[in-house]
């Protein structure tokens, strides 16, 4: 059995005046049918892992490929680790399009971040043209072939499809479509790594909201959801981990 994981990413939204939503947060009912977790910008982790415990996973939005050095403004991830992160998301749409961000550097800081002892959430994901032309599967099994590396901890990945064309649009793929890639993804994760590959979870991402969770998740091989934007408020993204709860 996959375990089931449901993760808000706050991106960059969130001063300690919000760290309110995370009591709130707490404070709801769970099932324990699946994990949480909340990826927070930098500043917030150390206070974020201080309210969050067992019941709530924090964690950090990218990390450095290096160890350490002369990299003005960036994070290593024994630093997430430090601040008391237990997971890093790798290679989000937004990080390789602002900071262009290479398959190979993702698969360095992969290596990296689970050798601080991290989890990655590792993000895939195709462009509006790439979708467009038909040529998501292509695109995804490229990215995934390049951005996992080679002695990667397979207990400490999680894969995230998130097309960028959903990411804060309102769109989503049809759940035909989501199916077709998740069943591609664990596929292509089987034939590189046999049978550990059927126990990544694999997650799906871009305009996840309570009115479309339940769908969502109810589509094989979807082991659980990325949030954006509807992890901000404690009770949209409370009504997501139920949803998935109940999947
Ligand atoms: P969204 O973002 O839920 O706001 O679409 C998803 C993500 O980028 O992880």
């Amino acid at each position: 059995m996959v375990r089931k994981l449901a993760a808000g990413n706050w991106k960059m939204h969130g001063l300690s005046s919000d760290l309110a939503q995370i009591d709130v947060l707490l404070a709801m009912p769970r099932t324990g049918a699946c994990d949480v977790a909340l990826a927070l910008p930098a500043t917030l982790i150390a206070p974020g892992a201080g309210l969050g415990g067992d019941d709530l996973r924090i964690g950090g939005q990218d990390c450095h490929a290096q160890a350490q050095g002369a990299h003005t403004g960036d994070i290593s991830a024994a630093m997430l680790a430090d601040a008391g992160a237990s997971f890093v998301i790798l290679g989000h749409s937004e990080r390789r399009a602002d900071h262009f961000e290479t398959d190979a550097l993702v698969a360095a800081k992969v290596t990296m971040a689970q050798r601080a002892g991290l989890q990655v959430i590792l993000c895939l994901g195709e462009s509006l043209e790439q979708y467009q032309a038909g040529e998501t599967l292509q695109v995804l099994r490229k990215q995934l072939a390049a951005s996992v590396p080679d002695g990667v901890d397979l207990a400490q990945l999680v894969v995230a499809y998130e097309p960028i064309w959903a990411i804060g649009t309102g769109l989503t793929p049809t759940a035909a479509e989501v199916a077709e890639v998740h069943a591609a993804l664990r596929s292509a994760l089987q034939a590189r790594f046999g049978a550990e590959g059927a126990q990544i979870a694999l997650l799906y991402g871009g305009s996840v909201k309570p009115s479309n969770a339940a769908e969502i998740f109810a589509v094989p091989n979807v082991d659980g959801a990325l949030v954006g934007g509807a992890s901000l408020k404690a009770a949209d993204f409370d009504a997501i981990i139920r949803a998935l709860e109940a999947a």
